[in-house]
């Protein structure tokens, strides 16, 4: 510990104080989006698990990402909410530290859930023979596993790095939570450790697992070129692009968020850019990947009931 008062300061969350005659429409917009997310998500997980056709990998997957959806936005909006309603932005240090953990480990677990995800589809789509046997209870387990495991434990790294700095200057936040890159910012301890391990961490936590969905999508397009049925092509071609739409979406702007140099003049738009990811993102998750999904197995499948 730096500074021995470190504990007893807080923050300031600025959120959207600028666009004071928006407040209200901002406050709907945020609170509509934050009920359409937590009810959409816990309806995918209660059908997961009482309709027991639905204990597949896939499934299992979508119920971990929206679990892992649920946490993510419940960390910051109704915070934000509050903040839009009193007009009170203080935010308690520990408090602050927490959002910031939550927030953290729920955007390594996406990207790693969507990996996974995007890895199940591939097999059962290109290698289908083999599917049961490489998508096995045991590896499902385990891949959801680890990437709760190493989103938890990446995000503790960092919550005791940035808990154990000194603050010393403006504790005013530019954001509209404790996002970790605008609390370095007003750090004045060395943060030149922690941002190259962001850097590092951001290349194997997200750029690699991008260009592993990626990869994995373009195989996937390209099995079902070979799909003689035209319908079933379209059908199955227009529900991967929903898919890769939402992970460009998520994994474009955190990545470019995250890793992307400081500027002070973009932050209002790093701010409005930030809502893409977390909010829109969980609302759109339970929507195309569960209706989308489906649509995939069913065109491959009439396809090749053609063919046969
Ligand atoms: C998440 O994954 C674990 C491990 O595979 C599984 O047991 C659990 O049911 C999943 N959770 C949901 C909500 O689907
Ligand atoms: C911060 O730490 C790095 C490595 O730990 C060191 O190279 C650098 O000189 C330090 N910067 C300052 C301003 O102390």
């Amino acid at each position: 510990m730096e500074t021995n008062g470190t504990f007893h300061k807080e923050f300031y969350i600025l959120a959207f104080s600028k666009y004071v005659r928006s407040q209200f429409v901002i406050f709907f917009l945020v609170l509509f989006m934050y009920l359409f997310c937590v009810f959409g998500n816990l309806l995918v997980v209660t059908l997961i698990y009482t309709a027991s056709q639905l204990h597949t990998p896939m499934y299992i997957f979508l119920g971990n990402l929206s679990v892992q959806d649920i946490v993510y936005v419940s960390a910051i909006l109704p915070q934000l909410l509050a903040i839009i309603v009193t007009g009170d932005t203080s935010i308690a240090f520990l408090r602050c530290i927490f959002q910031m953990f939550l927030f953290v480990s729920c955007v390594i677990t996406e990207f790693l859930l969507l990996t996974s995800m995007a890895y199940d589809r591939y097999v059962a789509i290109c290698n289908p023979l083999h599917y049961a046997i490489i998508m096995n209870k045991k590896t499902c387990t385990l891949l959801a596993a680890a990437s709760w495991l190493i989103g938890i434990f990446s995000s503790l790294k960092y919550s005791l790095l940035v808990s154990n700095m000194s603050f010393c200057s403006s504790q005013e936040i530019n954001h509209f939570f404790c996002d970790m890159k605008a609390m370095l910012k007003l750090s004045c301890s060395n943060t030149t450790d922690v941002h190259l391990s962001i850097l590092v961490e951001g290349v194997l936590f997200g750029i690699i697992p991008f260009i592993l969905i990626i990869t994995s999508y373009a195989y996937i397009i390209s099995a079902i070129q070979k799909i003689c049925s035209s319908a079933g092509r379209y059908k199955a071609f227009s529900s991967c692009s929903s898919h890769i739409i939402i992970v460009v979406m998520f994994c474009g702007t955190s990545l470019t968020l995250n890793l992307k140099q400081d500027s002070q003049e973009f932050q209002e738009q790093d701010k409005l850019l930030s809502m893409l990811y977390i909010l829109l993102v969980p609302v759109l998750n339970p929507l195309v990947y569960s209706i989308r999904n489906n649509d995939i197995l069913k065109a491959i499948k009439t396809a090749c009931w053609k063919v046969k």
